[in-house]
């Protein structure tokens, strides 16, 4: 039995929208005058589309030939400090969320009036909507290197929904997975909700991945899915997410890649050289690439997807339900249960344009000065204790931890906060294993200490850097905690 999905709710009395707008729009035109609330619908549905086709012209500053700073929201906003004075705030807390570029806000400014439901409504903005909604998917595909005969782009919210419904989908009681000492929470507890054993590789003293692991660990073609961050939130590393895929593939196993750290920072492809390099699923978090309205992104190879029933499951998935039986709609309505987040799918949407359109190479270039800035700058510091591979960084994104001896991880955030307007990231940062490696505690002393009443969790602080970011904040940021080491 044919089921109807999303794209063919498209289809409005057998137009498509772009032709049922141009056929309403004519007609109405015809009666001018003869009905008021339709020619109050027509005129916002000509201004919508207009205003939707206008799209924002993205500033190129032709120095660093990166976005200008005036293509985000809220960077020079002031922030009250301490004594009482205000200055503009610094953010180096991007790896959590990034600030908003102001072509994401537009979008969401100009597709509200025609707002609608998404998928299943019949009326004029529902279909425009879906269209719009839809129109996402191809553009996000080209940015993650997708082609679309292979891979569906299905909607999610942040890494961690994504992360959750393909583990969900994937595992049998009995699926055996092989994940990192790396990674994300987000890719390590979804696994050990799900799966029957989850196997690690290790990291090596500096916190990079023991890739001759991975080899070894698929070695009795027992593990079933193989899941890898891109690049890590703590040390910035980005990992040969390929050539684990082969060696997946080789084992027979599927690969899933957490994209949540790479997608502002480098290119990404889930195509690789060959095509037992390629990625099988892929997510990312559009918070963490400058649109911040709850979106993101599931990408899977298409014979997977729709092999795969996700545990999460709601309306918009079924083509029929009996009382005691389902039949499933193809991905990727398959992997959308439920109202999806359209304004979080338009706006990752104009997240991918406005990074594809100044390219990898600038803002690899850009956090590579600033990251070696940083190092060679806190370095001099003493006291300061530097996290992961400070020498060699070019397999590093724009992040970097650290501690200053004898001052909390807390107080040294809250400083920077206080004092000079900085924002980082103090804690784990939810990679618990891995900063335990780094800071060198094992799970007995942890374990251990755990439960007495004055435990306070080993810390870190966190810089991590956007693409606004400049040499100045980074100049700031070595200033101050210059003068939090010195008490
Ligand atoms: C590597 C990595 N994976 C997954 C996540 C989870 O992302 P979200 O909180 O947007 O779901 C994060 C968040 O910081 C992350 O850094």
């Amino acid at each position: 039995m044919a089921g109807i999905t999303r794209r063919d709710a498209l289809k409005v009395g057998g137009l498509s929208v772009a032709g049922m707008a141009a056929a309403f729009l004519g007609a109405c035109g015809s009666q001018a005058g003869s009905n008021a609330a339709t020619e109050a619908a027509t005129s916002q549905a000509a201004n919508a589309t207009s205003a939707s086709a206008a799209a924002h012209e993205l500033t190129i500053d032709q120095n660093s030939k990166l976005l200008a700073r005036s293509e985000f929201i809220g960077l020079d906003e002031e922030v009250q400090l301490a004594d009482g004075t205000k200055k503009p705030a610094i953010n180096f807390d991007n790896g959590a969320t990034t600030p908003s570029l102001v072509s994401a806000l537009e979008a969401i400014q100009t597709h509200l009036p025609m707002y609608g439901s998404i998928g299943r409504g019949k009326g004029q903005k529902s279909g425009w909507s879906t269209e719009q909604f839809n129109n996402v998917r191809p553009v996000v595909l080209d940015f993650f290197g997708a082609p679309a005969d292979t891979y569906t782009c299905a909607f999610s919210g942040t890494a961690t929904d994504g992360l959750n419904k393909i583990s969900g989908a994937l595992c049998e009681p009995d699926s055996v997975v092989l994940t990192t000492r790396s990674e994300h929470h987000a890719n390590d507890l979804t696994w050990r909700a799900h799966a029957g054993e989850v196997r690690y590789v290790e990291v090596d003293e500096l916190g990079r991945l023991r890739m001759e692991e991975f080899e070894q660990q698929l070695a009795d073609r027992q593990v079933n899915i193989v899941s890898v961050q891109a690049a890590s939130n703590v040390t910035g590393y980005v990992h040969d997410v390929h050539e684990i895929a082969r060696l997946a593939h080789e084992a027979g196993a599927i690969m899933v890649v957490d994209g949540a750290q790479i997608a502002s920072h480098r290119a990404f492809s889930l195509k690789g050289e060959t095509e037992d390099q390629d990625i099988d699923f892929f997510v990312c978090s559009a918070h963490k690439m400058y649109a911040p309205f709850g979106g993101g992104c599931i990408i899977g190879k298409t014979s997977l997807m729709n092999e795969h029933v996700p545990a999460y499951r709601g309306g918009g998935m079924v083509d029929v339900v009996t009382d005691y039986d389902v039949t499933w709609l193809e991905s990727p309505d398959l992997w959308e249960a439920g109202s999806p987040n359209y304004l979080g799918a338009i706006t990752l949407g104009k997240s991918c344009e406005a990074l594809k359109q100044v390219g990898f190479g600038a803002i690899e270039a850009h956090e590579q000065t600033l990251l070696r800035r940083a190092l060679d700058g806190l370095s001099q510091i003493s006291g300061v204790t530097l996290y992961a591979d400070s020498n060699s960084i070019e397999d590093r994104v724009g992040v970097l931890t650290f501690n200053v001896d004898a001052v909390p991880a807390a107080d040294v955030a809250e400083r920077l906060a206080n004092e000079w307007a900085i924002a980082v990231r103090q804690g784990e940062f939810c990679a618990h294993p891995l900063c335990h490696r780094l800071m060198g505690y094992t799970d007995e002393q942890i374990l251990a200490e755990r439960d007495k009443p004055d435990f306070s969790a080993p810390a870190m602080v966190r810089v991590s850097m956007g693409m606004y970011n400049t040499e100045q904040d980074v100049d700031t940021l070595i200033e101050a905690v210059g003068k939090i080491a010195q008490g």
